[in-house]
């Protein structure tokens, strides 16, 4: 028998007040169709709209109703305008001077244990998925939150269009390192490229989701234009921007912020507020947009459909 448990964030739409407003805006979007991008801030806004992102035809793409929120999603300009993406600075006020980065072409690499590796270009792999929407919460270890309206395309399409070898156990994701756009990279001391990894278990649980879009439109550059990852049960640095290969590999990939400080970030990385980081608690969570802070949820709510993954791993440090 087919029996449908309801999970914590199922909870009725009238609870994400905000989204009466951006359901308006989708309907409008659709309207107009294929047009130029819209990203929020004031200057480089009116640059990026002149240009017609070529997949622009996609967004909004049909809503999964299976994630649901429990909060009012983030409004889009605060989610447009403080982010972590250290190739443009090591602040958060790095939307601008990431509109130099350059998302066309996009060439993205599937290597490693796989039958045979594949180059293809963003716009030929983007049209080979089926585009949805999920509304999901994102936890940054720093102990801010937002919730977003993703666009994208479930992870483990990517990988059974990958083909990985049977022996592969871990993905490893690498953003673009380019000296010329992102000044970021100066700071010779990190580690570049950006890099992030999952267990297969993990990529192809049904969770793991590619953005290729935020609310109804193209990705933002500084959000990680045009693809990046999006596991909200992990904590945000899990989330890899820009990304331009997938490795498939048998050994654990160590990633960006392992290599800085291994005492204070993991490989795993899974929300829980009862596992303080070294130098704060992360029992509760500042929601962006407000001075509220609400607590916060074991795998960031997100139990119900990752908890197994991780049941036999006794000894394994899953939550840093
Ligand atoms: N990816 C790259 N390449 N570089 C980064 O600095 N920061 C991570 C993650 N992905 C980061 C990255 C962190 S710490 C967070 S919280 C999220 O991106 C922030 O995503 P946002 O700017 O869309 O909120």
């Amino acid at each position: 028998m087919f029996f449908k448990r309801k999970r914590g964030w199922e909870l009725p739409e009238s609870m994400a007040t905000d989204e009466s407003v951006f359901l308006q805006r989708r309907k409008l979007i659709k309207t107009l169709g294929a047009g130029p991008i819209l990203l929020a801030g004031a200057a480089p806004a009116a640059a990026a709209a002149k240009m017609v992102d070529p997949t622009a035809d996609l967004y909004p793409g049909p809503r999964n109703e299976t994630y649901k929120l429990d909060r009012p999603l983030t409004a889009e300009k605060d989610a447009l305008t403080y982010n972590n993406f250290y190739e443009f600075g090591s602040h958060k006020k790095i939307s601008e001077a990431a509109q130099k980065l350059k998302i066309r072409p996009w060439s993205i690499k599937l290597d490693g244990m796989v039958e045979k590796e594949i180059e293809i270009d963003f716009d030929d792999l983007v049209r080979k998925m089926q585009i949805e929407e999920r509304l999901y919460r994102h936890r940054c270890v720093e102990a801010w939150s937002m919730a977003v309206p993703w666009s994208g395309f479930p992870f483990r399409a990517l990988v059974d269009f990958a083909k990985p070898l049977s022996g592969a156990k871990y993905v490893r994701m690498e953003t673009l390192a380019d000296k010329e756009t992102m000044p970021g990279l100066r700071q010779f001391w990190y580690p570049w490229p950006y890099t992030e990894g999952l267990s297969i278990a993990e990529a192809t649980n049904d969770l793991a989701f590619i953005a290729t879009g935020m609310y109804g439109k193209p990705m933002p550059k500084q959000n990680g234009a045009p693809l990046r990852l999006a596991v909200p049960w992990k904590y945000g640095f899990k989330s890899t921007k820009s990304i331009v290969r997938f490795t498939f590999t048998n050994k654990r990939p160590l990633s960006f912020w392992q290599v800085i400080q291994k005492r204070e970030y993991g490989f795993w990385a899974n929300v829980n507020p009862k596992v303080d980081h070294v130098r704060w608690s992360q029992a509760t969570e500042r929601v962006l947009g407000s001075n509220k802070r609400v607590p916060t949820l074991l795998y960031n709510g997100y139990g119900d459909f990752v908890a197994d993954l991780y049941k036999d791993m006794k000894g394994e440090r899953l939550f840093t």
